[in-house]
């Protein structure tokens, strides 16, 4: 199932990885979107590649990108892409980003890659088919208790404006764990939590193209994925919270104290 969407989500990570590569640690012209919501070129040439790559065999599929937005076709067969997700890791020369590519049919995730091309790693995802690393079958981890878990979060780009609620569930996740990661790439984060890097991971006010690869991948690693209050997550919610599953409760009841 999903084998030839697949491979060419996999050919078209891979070029995008390669366009990110060259770029990388160059003098990149950055242009904002935002106050603190970064465009470089790297980010225009992979999504052109990406986007290239997935239109040729299936010219009938919508796509929902970060960059050029929605090109509408088929409504039951929707590519959500970010084609750098980790922009200002990217611009500042951190190396911690990805390419996020996922396929929507009729309203479920059934495929995702995250590829991070800064250490070689291929996270994917099937739907009813499981979620690897590098080919190698990934699961949660199985942390039971809040107060050994860490955790990863992400701020949106409004950060600046809005900073009291995030700040504020920042502070109550930082004292019930061991530890709150601020990685940078919400799909990687996903992966994270999917591979038992981290144990749970919470953010809001994120997009599609964000969350959709890595919700399939984190399902499929037997993790949970819903919004804060606890509704099953889709790639249009406001809220995340991706966890083991064992400390859902838990984050949940932690955030909602905040
Ligand atoms: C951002 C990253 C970041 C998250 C932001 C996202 P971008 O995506 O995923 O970790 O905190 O909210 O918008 O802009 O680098 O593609
Ligand atoms: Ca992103
Ligand atoms: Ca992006």
């Amino acid at each position: 199932m999903w084998q030839k969407e697949m491979e060419i989500a996999r050919l078209a990570a891979q070029e995008a990885g390669k366009i990110l590569h060259s770029h990388f640690g160059q003098k990149n012209r950055v242009q904002k979107k935002g106050d603190i919501d970064l465009v470089t070129e790297a980010d225009i040439q992979s999504e052109q590649k990406i986007l290239e790559i997935i239109a040729r065999p299936f010219p009938n599929d919508s796509i929902l990108s970060e960059e050029t937005g929605e090109h509408q076709h088929l409504p039951s067969r929707v590519w959500l892409i970010d084609p750098l997700d980790g922009t200002t890791n990217f611009a500042h020369a951190f190396p911690f980003f990805g390419v996020s590519i996922a396929l929507e049919v009729e309203g479920q995730v059934v495929l995702g890659i995250v590829y991070n091309p800064c250490v070689n790693e291929w996270f994917e995802a099937v739907q009813g088919r499981g979620a690897s690393l590098n080919r190698q079958e990934i699961r949660v981890s199985n942390t039971k208790n809040l107060m050994e878990s860490l955790l990863a979060t992400g701020f949106p780009y409004d950060v600046h404006e809005n900073p009291d609620g995030v700040v504020a569930r920042f502070k109550t996740m930082l004292t019930h764990s061991q530890g709150v990661r601020r990685p940078g790439s919400a799909a990687l984060d996903l992966c994270y939590v999917a591979c038992g890097r981290v144990d749970g991971y919470w953010e809001e006010r994120l997009y599609p193209w964000d969350t959709a690869a890595g919700l399939v991948i984190v399902k499929e690693a037997g993790g949970k994925v819903t919004d804060y209050t606890g509704t099953a997550y889709t790639p249009y919610s406001k809220t995340i919270l991706a966890s083991n599953g064992l400390i859902h409760q838990d984050m949940m009841k932690a955030l909602s104290e905040a």
